[in-house]
């Protein structure tokens, strides 16, 4: 039985499931064969390939008549990062500076994915500045189950927000050690339900959230929005280069305000020059994403809490974050097949 398993190996290690030890609750009962293999990363397309690939091998032994394959993704202790029960992928979604459009990236990103059929979290990860209920139109307080703390919920989202836990207008002072240990209880203490993306909304800059974010989970990886002047795509090639050195991947660059789309006459105007952000992308070897263009009912639906996917689904705006959410969760599945297994460097 372990013998037929061999043949199939694990895409990142190079070495079969067998020698890794990743086959586990091994039952033969006359003809029906179930076992259990234990992944250490929630790499998505991996794990389908392999139970296919396994329940083929044993289907093949001579008196086999049933194979109960079970996958299952363990805590992955040479990294020290736990697996998020209850999620499958986390995107980090960065910016170098703030107000160039992260929150509503990472919000219109979520309800992209949402509207395709993926059930969706989103952590408001920016301390400074925790948008993200105000763009949803979502006031809440965190109640807990009696175990765990439960998402609040909009638009069929789930969503955990650093403003649920402090008052409106109180000001937000986080010591490094209280900020990690707050995003940390988001992972672990927190019933996500099932989710297929967790969108985290972080702090402009190069900061703690996201140091601390690369120390408690796996990023699957990270879209860093920019906007096209030449000062905010310098700001960007530093988040990109911050996310390189935490070894989370880069799923691409989105340029945001873009250009502009004349409301009356339609007439694209490229305000800020065209062409920044795609040049860069491609000097620096990452993805691009694609471009959204400046389009007043995206500011005064988040002013609102009524995000453009929900307000006006069919402009070409929305069209333009639906691209965006379509090519970042492609390169979700292509960066969780190439994901390093040993990849922790802590940087300090
Ligand atoms: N493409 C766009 N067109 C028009 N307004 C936009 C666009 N993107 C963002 N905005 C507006 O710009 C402001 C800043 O965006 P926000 O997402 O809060 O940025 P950040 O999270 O990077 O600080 C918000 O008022 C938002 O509604
Ligand atoms: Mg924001």
């Amino acid at each position: 039985m372990l013998e037929a398993l061999k043949v199939v190996r694990d895409p990142d290690l190079h070495r079969d499931i067998v020698s890794l030890g990743f086959i586990k609750d091994l039952k033969v009962e006359g003809g029906r064969v179930a076992f259990t293999i234990e992944l250490t990363t929630p790499a998505c397309p991996v794990k389908d390939q392999m139970r296919d690939q396994a329940r083929a091998a044993v289907m093949q032994i001579s008196g086999v008549t049933a194979v109960d394959v079970r996958v299952r993704e363990a805590v992955d202790p040479a990294a020290g990062r736990a697996a998020v029960p209850g999620v499958k992928n986390i995107i980090a979604v960065g910016a170098g500076k703030g107000g160039v459009g992260k929150t509503t990236v990472a919000v219109n990103l979520a309800l992209a994915l949402s509207q395709c059929g993926s059930k969706v979290g989103i952590i408001d990860g920016d301390i400074y500045g925790p948008n993200v209920p105000i763009m949803l139109g979502l006031k809440a307080e965190l109640t807990t189950d009696g175990q765990k703390i439960i998402p609040a919920e909009k638009f069929g989202l789930q969503v955990i927000s650093m403003a649920f836990l402090t008052g409106d207008d109180a000001p937000i002072i986080w010591r490094g050690p209280m900020l990690h240990g707050a995003l940390q209880q988001f992972f672990s203490e927190v019933r996500w339900g099932n989710l297929d993306y967790l969108i985290i909304d972080l702090p402009p800059g190069t900061g703690d959230v996201a140091l601390s974010l690369s120390q408690i989970v796996s990023v699957a990886g990270a879209i860093v929005v920019t906007t096209p002047q030449q000062v905010a795509l310098a700001d960007s090639r530093r988040a990109l280069a911050m996310y390189k050195k935490l070894n989370i991947p880069t799923l691409g660059l989105v340029e945001n305000m873009s250009y502009f789309v004349c409301p009356n006459c339609s007439h694209e105007a490229d305000i800020f020059g065209h062409g920044g952000g795609e040049r860069m992308a491609s000097d620096l070897g990452v993805p691009f994403l694609g471009r959204v263009p400046i389009y007043q009912p995206i500011r005064e639906g988040s002013d609102r809490g009524v995000p453009l996917l929900i307000g006006d689904p069919d402009s070409p705006a929305a069209h333009a974050l639906i691209e965006v959410a379509e090519r970042a969760a492609a390169q979700v599945s292509i960066a969780s097949y190439s994901r390093p297994t040993i990849p922790l460097t802590v940087v300090r």
